[in-house]
């Protein structure tokens, strides 16, 4: 497991902090899960068939911005299903044969999930198409000449994979899934629920309009939201008594500089950018990246989506303009 630290309050990757809390507030079954009621009301239906034939679900993939509930959904279509779930990430998997002895290790009906699943490596790939397609893999066995293959058969599984990149998968990867869903930003409603919920766990108190507040500024993202509220409620019971209401929570995040649209410096930083480096835009990807100082991917698959959702950015043929509601919302004039 990759983990590093958090740069910006709004880090919505996996940061050190989420470690201790994430394990605890992660929802485990489907009922729990707040929110996507598309992609939860269509996993329903299929984890209740493959039950019913007694057959392991299709394999699926989720894909979206980062701490929207993609491992989360993992776990839980393996509790749902009664599996169990071995975890393992692209960049993990170097060789064909790693990834050989994982499937080759699996039980009937095991989910496994791989995490950014973009990031196989293609000989690593090929050994999963076989493997997905027909439960089976191709072994090499002796060298030269005399080297013939075998052919092994797996268990019935259902990998699960996971990625913030789904451009980026092979067109024979994606097309190996059954069940696709992209995974949306929450509204402000589900948030407050993800954050009341998270509340009572951590037995912290706090006020309906304190965690409105806090779902407002999240991003649309669970994982910040929880964050928010950790850090937020430091603050409450150090300066008030313990109980969050709007007014601390307003306060705390004035102070971590979070606006009221839920936008941190870097988010201003790559606006004010586009108005003050390249009048307003359109600017591409890469040149913008390399005047705020952040990798291209990084930009596209965590700054961006919120941006764009939001209406402050927008992406065109010819590169990314800043809308008139950014400019109106850094309160700056819009050029005639
Ligand atoms: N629908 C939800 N309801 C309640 N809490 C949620 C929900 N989705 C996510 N969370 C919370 O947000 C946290 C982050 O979710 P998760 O780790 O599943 O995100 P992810 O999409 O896998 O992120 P990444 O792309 O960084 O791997 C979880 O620990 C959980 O506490
Ligand atoms: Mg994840």
């Amino acid at each position: 497991m990759v983990v590093y630290m958090a740069r910006r309050m709004i880090e919505t990757g996996f940061t050190e902090e989420d470690v201790k809390i994430e394990g605890s507030l992660r929802p485990k079954c489907l009922e729990d899960y707040i929110g996507q009621t598309k992609v939860k009301e269509n996993l329903k239906v299929y984890i209740e068939a493959a039950k019913q034939r007694n057959d392991a679900l299709d394999h699926v993939l989720f894909y979206g911005p980062p701490g929207l509930g993609k491992t989360t959904l993992a776990g839980i279509i393996a509790s749902e299903m009664g599996v169990n779930m071995k975890v393992t990430s692209g960049p993990a998997i170097e060789k064909p044969g790693e990834i050989a002895a994982i499937l080759n290790n699996l039980q009937e009906g095991d989910l496994l999930f791989v995490d950014e699943i973009h990031r196989l490596n293609r000989q690593v790939e090929e050994v999963l198409y076989p493997a997905m397609e027909d439960y089976c893999i191709d072994i090499m066995i002796g060298k030269g000449a005399s080297a013939r293959s075998i052919r092994l058969d797996l268990p019935k599984f259902t990998l699960v994979g996971a990625t913030t990149r789904a451009g980026l998968l092979t067109a024979p990867l994606r097309d190996r899934f059954g069940v696709i869903h992209r995974l949306e930003f929450y509204s402000a409603e589900e948030l407050t629920l993800i954050i009341q919920h998270s509340a009572k766990v951590l037995n912290v108190g706090i006020e309906k309009e304190g965690a409105q507040e806090l779902a407002r500024r999240s991003r649309g993202t669970p994982r910040l939201a929880n964050r928010m509220l950790k850090r937020v409620r430091d603050f409450a019971q150090i300066k008030y008594e313990g109980v969050i209401t709007e007014e601390v929570a307003r306060m705390a995040l004035d102070l971590m500089e979070v606006d009221r649209m839920g936008l941190d410096h870097i988010d201003r930083n790559i606006l004010t950018t586009i108005i003050d480096k390249f009048k307003g835009g359109p600017v591409g990807l890469d040149t913008l990246a390399a005047s705020i100082g952040e990798d291209a991917g990084t930009l596209e698959d965590v700054y961006e989506p919120f941006l764009l959702k939001n209406g402050f950015l927008n992406r065109t043929p010819k590169g990314r303009v800043a809308t008139d509601l950014a400019y109106h919302h850094l309160g700056l004039e819009i050029p005639s």
